[in-house]
């Protein structure tokens, strides 16, 4: 089985839903540049504010940034077993800078020991996957309003935390991460089929069926 995970696929396809599951399965962390940049949005770091005005307009952050973020996280000891890259690379840029990146720590290769999935699925269904998501700030637990409510409405399942809503959920900023996607990540499709390691899952079907459809992926894969 491959040891490193690359989720791809546009904004609300379900990466951060299945890859929670996917890293408790095989107990490997679960790397989403999404998150790291908006923890240091909100801790107030240099780099958060620098981070903030691109996010609040759907681009994406300047790839020294984000590769900053990603190398100082692979370098800890948790990621020796494989990982999961959700939302990152985003663009053929990043993907250069990832190969780099390995080939330094020299635990993982690209080529060999990677696999990227592709989340397919047409971008009108997710506007409303978007403004109808709401996770959970203490734990990282994602909900739905209308496909995977929480049990007591505005409350987590897991820690009883208040959910809150992400400040690019709205139907303007989901707008624009749609166009950054299909000018920047989209091309990732081609790249990484040329290379050998994209597969490819639908995710226009229910949460626990794309579990099961990416369970057989990864488990199918010598
Ligand atoms: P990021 O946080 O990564 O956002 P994203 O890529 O837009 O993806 P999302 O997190 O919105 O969607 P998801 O695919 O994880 O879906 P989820 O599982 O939550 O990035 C945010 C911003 O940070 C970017 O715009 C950029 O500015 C910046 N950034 C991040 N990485 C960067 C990088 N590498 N370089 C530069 N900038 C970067 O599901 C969505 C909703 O749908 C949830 O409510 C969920 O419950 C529901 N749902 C999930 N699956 C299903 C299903 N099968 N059926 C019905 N509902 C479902
Ligand atoms: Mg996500």
């Amino acid at each position: 089985m491959k040891k490193v995970f690359i989720f791809l696929g546009p904004p609300g396809s379900g990466k951060g839903t299945q890859t929670s599951r996917l890293a408790d399965k095989l107990s490997i962390p679960h790397i989403d540049t999404g998150s790291l940049l908006r923890k240091n949005i909100q801790d107030g770091t240099e780099l958060g504010v620098i981070a903030k005005s691109f996010i609040d307009k759907g681009q994406l952050v300047p790839l020294n940034v984000v590769s900053d973020v990603i190398k100082d996280r692979l370098l800890k000891d948790d990621c020796l077993n494989g990982y999961i890259l959700d939302g990152f690379p985003r663009s053929v840029e990043q993907a250069e800078a990832l190969k780099v990146i390995m080939d330094e720590l020299n635990t993982f290769s690209l080529k060999d020991d990677t696999l990227a999935i592709y989340f397919d699925i047409p971008t009108d269904v997710l506007v409303q996957r978007l403004v109808n998501r709401r996770s959970c700030p203490k734990c990282g637990t994602i909900y739905n309003l209308i496909s995977n409510p929480p049990k007591i409405m505005d409350y987590c399942d897991i820690c009883d935390t208040k959910l809150t809503q992400r400040k690019d959920d709205n139907e303007e900023t989901a707008r624009l991460r749609f166009e950054t996607y299909e000018k920047e990540t989209a091309p990732l499709y081609d790249y990484f089929k040329q290379m050998g390691i994209l597969k490819e899952l639908d995710a226009n079907k229910s949460i626990s069926e794309i579990w099961e459809n990416l369970k057989n992926i990864i488990f199918d894969e010598k």
